[in-house]
């Protein structure tokens, strides 16, 4: 096995791990020690376990590598995460939110929620939910705004089901994090007018950009938005 020379945390309980080979890698420092949830490769360095974070597999891992400039997932954050799906990136949070922390996650196909059942059952800080994203008032009874809104649907009207979703459930500035991939949105548009126009929605929703980050090489045409909330 490759040796690290050195971890450096680089936003609150995300790390970056240079190996002796010169590869440089993020990583969550794992809540639940010998338990993948991918197929993520797991380092251990003075007594602590790394999962490592694969940005092809995970938006918000592709986001950070390509120089997201904040990170508002803290330890103790409360998250609604729209589109969990099996749990992927959702499991980096969960070890950077730690135990005090909380994510409500909606899913609506039974195949990716029956896995994050299963991943969920090792994480407590993880509340699935089978619910659909664009009806946020049967989840309601969550009963608290959070202060991070998630959201990686792949679905057209992303954005407008964000908005609904923010109204409900998210602080006054709050944090907003949605990952937008071009072809879902219109496959005919070249993705820049795509994200001008998405982001225009968004602001029009009382959203301010914090910042746009483009997702290549990692995921080819996608943009993720950093936003805050304003009532
Ligand atoms: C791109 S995948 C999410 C990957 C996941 N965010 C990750 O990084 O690990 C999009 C997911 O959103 C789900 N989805 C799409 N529309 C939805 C809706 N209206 N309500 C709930 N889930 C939805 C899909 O079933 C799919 O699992």
């Amino acid at each position: 096995m490759v040796g690290i020379i050195d971890i450096k945390e680089i936003f609150s309980r995300v790390f970056q791990i240079k190996f002796e080979d010169g590869r440089i890698a993020i990583a969550t420092e794992t809540l639940v020690p010998g338990l993948k949830v991918y197929d993520e490769k797991i380092v251990q360095h003075d007594d602590r376990e790394y999962r490592i974070w694969n940005p092809y597999r995970s938006k918000l891992a592709a986001a950070i590598l390509n120089g997201i400039k904040e990170l508002p997932i803290k330890p103790g954050s409360r998250v609604l995460y729209l589109g969990i799906a099996s749990g992927t990136t959702a499991s980096h949070i969960s070890d950077i939110i730690g135990e005090n922390g909380i994510i409500y996650g909606i899913e609506f196909a039974h195949r990716p929620f029956r896995d994050l059942i299963k991943v969920a059952e090792n994480r407590k800080n993880i509340v699935p939910l089978l619910k659909d994203a664009r009806l946020p008032e049967s989840f309601s009874y969550i009963g608290e705004n959070v202060d991070i809104l998630y959201a990686d649907l792949a679905q057209p009207n992303q954005a407008q089901i964000f908005l609904h979703n923010a109204e409900i459930f998210l602080k006054e500035n709050g944090y907003g994090i949605i990952a937008i991939k071009a072809r879902s949105i219109d496959v005919t548009k070249p993705p820049d007018e795509i994200f001008k126009e998405q982001r225009e929605i968004l602001e029009a929703g009382g959203m301010r950009i914090l910042e746009g980050i483009k997702l290549d090489p990692y995921a080819k045409d996608h943009i993720m938005f950093l936003l805050r909330y304003q009532y």
